[in-house]
This record gives structure tokens, C-alpha cells and sequence, in this order.
């Protein structure tokens, strides 16, 4: 497995690669959804990179960027195990020189839910993913639904800007209860840990409700009740449209739910497709 920690090593790695490659971006901290990610772009027949960079630029000021894991030793053994390629690990200069003046701004898809609740969150995640984009010219990247919200903006943006990659989708990997797999699960308490896996039962919950024509708001105000029963708070618990991820009222084709809530020191997203 290559390791680039320079422009100068990811160039020299990147030619060896060949023109079809397939990229995992990540922020470190791997488990078994990343992993699936790595997966999917092996049987896609194409070779692997992925990156590990942990993007100051996407976390507000009072988020956990400082605490956010760092893993980089157990991450590489997981990779090398995996079968990845090439490991693409830059460091903040490099990615952020202090000459840099362009930053990609967003609306659409990045308006609403998490663009919200966290302003600047997907201009960084969409500065970063276009610097990375050009960094390793992957002919193809994958990106986890459990961020759905997250894979609409990049895929807005890779039409929008003409960029030659194919972004695929690959669905979220969940603990054996249901609990979508995330980096910052490790930071849920025992008993927080046990109450996570409302949010997926409730989305399925929703999901069949709203897929028998039951009210979409009666059903979305029952998801929210209950899970504030169940000692979450939820940011937000809206059956949208999975394109635009516009919120919609009625059931139609396609749609998702998407959500997030609060459970102590972390937030849990999650989201479901419906109908
Ligand atoms: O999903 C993530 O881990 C990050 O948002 C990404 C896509 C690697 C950009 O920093």
C-alpha cells in the first residue's frame, strides 16, 4: 500500500495507478463503513485510494473538532488489510495554504437540515471533497448514505461544476440493533449507547406509516414525541424529497426521511428511504 503525505508523493503514487480509480475520502477514525466503501470500489475492478484528513474547515466553532478520534496507526492497518491502494494523508498547509481565496458556496441541497443547523458545514465539506477531487483524479468516489444529506451536495456540486468523477452511494452499515455505524459512537455513554437505536426503529417506524398513506404530519409529530420519550432530542425528523431535499407533505417518489438528534454529548444522524 502507497502512502502520499506530500503533493510531490501523491503525484509520484497517483501515476502508477492507472486512469479508472476509485476514492474513499474519510476523516480517519475507520470502521466497518468505511471499510464497505473500500469494498465497493474493489469490485468495481478499478484500484483504491483513499484519504484521511480531518477537515478543520467543515466543524463550527463550538464542535469537536479537537476531540475529533484520531486513529492514523490502527487506520493504515485497516487500509493495508483492506486492500487500498494508496493512502492520500495531507496535512492542514497543504490543503489550506494561507494564500488560498476560493471556497465553494452552496444552496439547494446544502440549505436546509444539517446546512442549517451548521452554517459553513457542507461549503467545507465541499471545499475539501474538490481539493481532494483534484488532488487524486479518481475516476470514481464513494461516498456512505448514512450522511445523505452530504452525498446530495457532493453530487449537486460534481454536476454543477462539470468535475469528472461518477459519485456512488453505498448503503449505511448498522450494528446488529439497527444503530447506524459512525466515528463518534465510541463517545456514546453505556446508557446512551443503549437508547441509540430508537432513531433507526422510529425512521422505520415512519417509513412504513407513511408508505400505508397514513398523515405524513401526524406520523412525523409521533416520531418526534417518541423520541423525545426515549430521552433524544431530535433536530429534525423530515419526510423530504431525496433529490432536492426539499420537505414535502405527501408521499412522493422518491423520498426519504432524514434525521438527527441529540444524545448527550454527540448528535445521531440517520435517514431512511420511503415508499
Ligand atoms: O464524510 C466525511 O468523512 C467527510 O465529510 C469528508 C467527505 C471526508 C470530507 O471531509
Amino acid at each position: 500500500m502507497l502512502i502520499a503525505r506530500t503533493i510531490n508523493d501523491l503525484n509520484t503514487a497517483r501515476a502508477t495507478l492507472g486512469a479508472a480509480l476509485g476514492f474513499v475520502p474519510t476523516m480517519g477514525a475507520l470502521h466497518e463503513g468505511h471499510l464497505a466503501l473500500i469494498e465497493a470500489a474493489k469490485a468495481n475492478g478499478a484500484k483504491v485510494a483513499t484519504s484521511i484528513f480531518v477537515n478543520p474547515t467543515q466543524f463550527g466553532p463550538n464542535e469537536d473538532f479537537s476531540r475529533y478520534p484520531r486513529t492514523e496507526d490502527a487506520d493504515l492497518e485497516k487500509l493495508a488489510a483492506a486492500g487500498c491502494h494508496l493512502v492520500w494523508l495531507p496535512n492542514v498547509a497543504t490543503m489550506y495554504p494561507p494564500n488560498a481565496a476560493t471556497t465553494i458556496t452552496l444552496t439547494g441541497p446544502a440549505t436546509n437540515w444539517e446546512g442549517a443547523i451548521r452554517p459553513g458545514h457542507f461549503a467545507g465539506v465541499a471545499t475539501v471533497v474538490a481539493k481532494l477531487f483534484g488532488q487524486v483524479r479518481p475516476s470514481h468516489a464513494y461516498f456512505g448514505e448514512k450522511d445523505f444529506q452530504q452525498v446530495q451536495v457532493i453530487t449537486r456540486m460534481v454536476s454543477d461544476l462539470l468535475l469528472p468523477v461518477e459519485i456512488i452511494a453505498i448503503p449505511t452499515i448498522r450494528e446488529p440493533d439497527g444503530l447506524a455505524l459512525s466515528s463518534r459512537n465510541r463517545f456514546l455513554s453505556p446508557e446512551d449507547r443503549a437508547r441509540a437505536p430508537m432513531l433507526y426503529a422510529t425512521l422505520r417506524t415512519a417509513a412504513t406509516a407513511i408508505s400505508a398513506r397514513e398523515d405524513v404530519t401526524k406520523t412525523i409529530d409521533s416520531a418526534c414525541n417518541n423520541l423525545t420519550a426515549a430521552g433524544l432530542a431530535p433536530d429534525y425528523f423530515n419526510l423530504v424529497d431525496a433529490r432536492s431535499l426539499e420537505p414535502i407533505t405527501s408521499l412522493t417518489a422518491p423520498a426519504r426521511i432524514l434525521a438527527a438528534a441529540k444524545l448527550g454529548p454527540i448528535r445521531l444522524l440517520d435517514n431512511i428511504a420511503v415508499g
